[in-house]
């Protein structure tokens, strides 16, 4: 199964999806390209460690969503990559239809909540904020509702009395750089 990433951040999942794959553990998957709309993005600095290509794709014109002719050239890297799963991997960008039709039940999320819990912007902030005891994170299909494609898996993490913003991202982190490479495997598996 040939993996693609897109991030726009730090990479810490793809740096754990390309730590499993070294040992052994992602099942028949392995990953043949990263991709950013980030020029500086540290996503793209994990290619030369790991032997992996990446590339910085100019996602203009807009600045929030994937669409037009900067959706275009995603489509045609994504393509030429022949990758059989996307994997969007902290890509802080609206997936719009053409994008979904030209790789359609192939692309999978990793959202920081939940979910239906605390879609969008900022689902770590949004749970401590409304007080909940538990949140977490969720990897799902992607489909035209942003963060509402069907669940995949989840990861519960308990939220703390004494819980800050920092203390309960690095658990949710934790949590991420475990559950998407285990999804990933599971995924290649069923494919073969
Ligand atoms: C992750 O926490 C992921 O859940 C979140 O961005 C972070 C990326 O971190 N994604 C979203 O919020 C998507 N709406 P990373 O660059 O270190 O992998």
């Amino acid at each position: 199964m040939r993996v693609v990433i897109l991030g726009s951040g730090r990479g810490s999942n793809a740096e754990a999806i390309l730590l499993a794959q070294q040992a052994g553990k992602l099942g028949h998957a392995h990953v043949v390209k990263i991709l950013s709309d980030q020029i500086g993005a540290g996503i793209l600095a994990l290619g030369s460690r790991f032997g992996v290509p990446t590339e910085y794709i100019d996602p203009a014109p807009f600045r929030t969503k994937l669409e037009g002719v900067g959706e275009d050239r995603f489509i045609a890297a994504v393509h030429s990559a022949q990758a059989d799963l996307v994997v969007l991997a902290g890509f802080m960008r609206v997936i719009k239809p053409k994008f979904l039709a030209a790789f359609s039940g192939k692309i999978i999320n990793l959202h920081p909540s939940l979910l239906p819990n605390f879609p969008g912007l900022d689902g770590i902030g949004q749970a401590l904020r409304s007080g909940v005891k538990v949140t977490g994170c969720t990897v799902h299909g992607v489909s035209a509702e942003v963060d509402g494609g069907p669940i995949i898996d989840q990861a519960k993490v308990e939220i703390a009395l004494d819980e800050t913003f920092d203390s309960l991202a690095n658990k949710i982190h934790a949590a991420e750089h475990a559950l998407l490479p285990a999804v990933i495997a599971r995924l290649s598996r069923r494919a073969s």
